[in-house]
């Protein structure tokens, strides 16, 4: 499984700040073959910013309405982000779950529209601290996982982003094995819900990756990639941390 490293930069970034996209771009074709890389940028840059990637990166949306068009005032189809040369869509981030009241019902909509545009869906689920401290995570996250995933959805279409909102810009980090146990976790919910597909899903890490922790993050058992938000925004921080990603074939399968 190549690793995915994507890099989510939120509600930041300007036209001044499109050369960091051409340098992730331009050091990606150089060093690191081996590794799917991912830019979501916001949706003002996004076709500016998939012109200079020119395939040498994918760009990507960070949400997109159920609906493929119609008179929804200041909401963006997948079909648009593919239009604008987006590859993947992120769909049911924390921070739109939280501030937009996203619920799973509504992530499963937006997942099905970034299958009907053709995107890769990256579908976000994650546990509070207080789910974690009361020993709710898996749990939680696991019925997530069954009801914002559609049915058929195939492996190649599909990414599960895992991302405690405790550690999201916080600096703050589960343990190795708490990622270990979840994302194992993620992967048996996968596997019950689509079948073989979801035997292959590519199931991220996020929430303060740096490059201080991105190795040893990458490294863990069913860690595909990785979601950056804060340390994506610099191309020097998200090439340190592209280079932490295993060779092809390095991470060993949990089950
Ligand atoms: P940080 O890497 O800034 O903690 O953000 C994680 C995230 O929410 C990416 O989607």
């Amino acid at each position: 499984m190549r690793p995915l490293i994507a890099g989510n930069w939120k509600m930041h970034g300007l036209n001044a700040d499109l050369h960091e996209i051409d340098s992730i771009a331009a050091l990606a074709a150089r060093t690191q073959p081996h590794v799917d890389i991912l830019i979501c940028p916001p949706a003002s840059l996004l076709a500016a910013a998939a012109r200079i990637a020119a395939d040498r990166i994918a760009v990507g949306g960070q949400d997109c309405s159920p609906e493929a068009s119609g008179a929804h005032t200041g909401d963006i189809s997948a079909e648009m982000l593919k239009d604008a040369g987006a590859g993947a869509v992120i769909v049911g981030h924390s921070e739109r779950r939280q501030h937009h009241g996203e619920t799973d019902a509504l992530v499963f909509s937006k997942a099905l529209a970034a299958r009907r545009a053709g995107l890769l869906a990256v579908i976000c689920v994650g546990e509070t601290q207080e789910q974690h401290a009361s020993g709710a995570a898996l749990s939680i996250c696991g019925d997530q996982i069954v009801a914002s995933v559609p049915l058929g959805m195939r492996a190649f279409g599909l990414a599960i982003g895992y991302e405690p909102l405790w550690a999201i810009g916080s600096g703050q980090m589960p343990t190795s094995q708490e990622i270990v146990q979840m994302h194992a976790h993620i992967r048996r919910r996968l596997v019950e819900h689509l079948g073989a597909e979801g035997k292959n899903v590519r199931i991220l890490y996020g929430g303060s990756v740096k490059p201080s922790n991105a190795r040893a993050i990458l490294a863990l058992p069913e860690v595909g990639g990785a979601l950056v938000g804060g340390a994506s925004l610099k191309s020097a921080e998200f090439a340190a941390i592209l280079a932490c990603a295993p060779q092809e074939g390095a991470t060993i399968a949990a089950e």
